[in-house]
């Protein structure tokens, strides 16, 4: 696969990256993660966004149920039992399959491991996969934290596909690694089981190059990355990643091709500092339906 839909990674100066650290650590020692907590993952603060994809009225998938969840940014704002709410309002939308979108940690490792017993509790009937995002990959342990994550139960998909329901069935998921950070992106490679009928989920970080990720088999794409602007005023929509919807028809289906959507997800963290405004923080369910 061309490399040419890579994406340049985000250097910001020092001058922003030491203020964004003041705010960080201040908002910090001023209770930002209990403030965080209480205006967005207690219940009914967080929101649950359903969405519907056709796939056809004879498919075998009609009926599936796949409950997104993505940007947690564990760390000075959400750390262990913060999720506990959010794990349970999925695990009562009966999921057969639980995704999780990326930016796992806000800066080290070893964030990510204070939200491992929250995850871990989720409970999809077939499996829950995750991809990582451009945080994930500072100090480059990103396997370590998948090793971790493996043994509970959650596995990281680093360029490579499944088939969740067996290998009779035609859902192919494909995890991408994340299109600014990593090092390799050999899709060719991850899509060799490919079969004709296939419908293939995408999972991929950042939505920015989606288009580019699309194989004849790509039914959908599912991103976070966005945080929906987090603090979503126009003066500060240049401050961090834009995107022009929360889900995007990506290509008309054809004879060759299937549709292909894209849905881009909230998140449920944040970074820089513990708010957010016009940006609720979300789970998202996919259904496919006929
Ligand atoms: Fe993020
Ligand atoms: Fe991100």
């Amino acid at each position: 696969m061309s490399e040419a839909h890579r994406q340049t990674p985000r250097r910001h100066s020092r001058l922003r990256i030491r203020v964004f650290k003041a705010c960080e650590t201040l908002a910090r020692v001023c209770g930002g993660r209990a403030l965080y907590r209480a205006l967005n993952l207690r219940p009914g603060r967080f929101a649950v966004r359903h969405e519907r994809l056709a796939v056809g009225a004879d498919s075998p998938l009609v009926g599936l149920r796949m409950v997104q969840l993505s940007d947690i940014h564990a760390g000075p704002f959400l750390g262990t039992g913060d999720l506990v709410h959010v794990v349970a309002a999925a695990n009562a939308l009966a999921p057969d399959l639980c995704l999780f979108t990326g930016d796992l940690i806000s800066r080290t490792p070893d964030e990510g491991l204070l939200v491992l017993d929250d995850l871990a509790s989720l409970n999809p009937r077939l499996g829950t996969f995750a991809v990582f995002g451009n945080h994930d990959y500072r100090h480059r342990e990103e396997r370590r934290l998948a090793a971790a994550f493996a043994e509970r139960g959650i596995r990281f998909l680093l360029n490579e596909s499944v088939r969740p329901l067996g290998e009779d069935s035609p859902l192919v998921l494909l995890g991408v690694e994340d299109l600014e950070e990593a090092k390799s992106l050999d899709l060719t490679a991850a899509r060799a089981g490919l079969r004709p009928g296939d419908l293939e989920l995408v999972l991929s970080h950042n939505p920015g190059g989606a288009v580019a990720l699309l194989s004849p088999a790509t039914r959908l794409v599912l991103s976070g990355h966005t945080h929906g602007n987090q603090i979503d005023l126009p003066f500060l929509r240049t401050l961090g990643p834009h995107h022009p919807g929360e889900r995007v028809e990506l290509r008309p289906a054809s004879e060759t091709e299937s549709a292909a959507t894209l849905i881009v997800n909230r998140g449920l963290g944040v970074v820089g500092v513990p708010l957010r405004l016009f940006a609720r923080p979300e789970l998202v369910l996919v259904e496919l339906v006929p």
